[in-house]
């Protein structure tokens, strides 16, 4: 099993103060901003070299970024790594004893297909598998 870095993504509490820092200072630019309703989350996708920085904003006090705003704060939330065939890729973990937050996966932004892993499998790190279309890559 091969796995590429997809993106980070980082909670965000004030999308302007963190634009201010990732676009106007570091001259990063907003590529695509998407809702993923199911998820309560508003996605903004932002071009970093061969991958991207995804900032996370809640939509409704129900999202799940809501959450994890009031409880840690601002600040990095996931990294995502890229695999060929998320199917195959969770089929494995499953028999290495990983323990799976998603046992199937799901749609996520960009058309992709995502699934999270439990930090208490992967060194205390929430991880997204994701199975991105080429067109964005
Ligand atoms: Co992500």
């Amino acid at each position: 099993m091969k796995a590429t870095l997809d993106h980070v993504g980082i909670a965000v509490r004030n999308l302007d103060e963190a634009l201010g820092f990732f676009r106007e200072t570091l001259g990063l630019e907003l590529e695509t901003s998407e809702d993923v309703a199911s998820h309560g989350v508003r996605v903004h996708f932002m071009r970093a070299g061969s991958g991207w920085l995804e900032l996370l904003e809640p939509i409704g006090s129900s999202s799940p970024i809501a959450a994890f705003l009031e409880k840690r704060g601002p600040g990095m939330h996931h990294l995502a790594l890229r695999v060929e065939d998320i199917r195959a890729t969770l089929a494995e973990l499953r028999t290495r004893g990983v323990r799976l937050i998603d046992e199937e996966p799901r749609r996520g932004a960009r058309g992709a297909l995502i699934a999270f892993l439990h930090p208490s499998s992967t060194a205390g790190v929430l991880v997204e598998l994701t199975e991105t279309p080429r067109s964005m890559l």
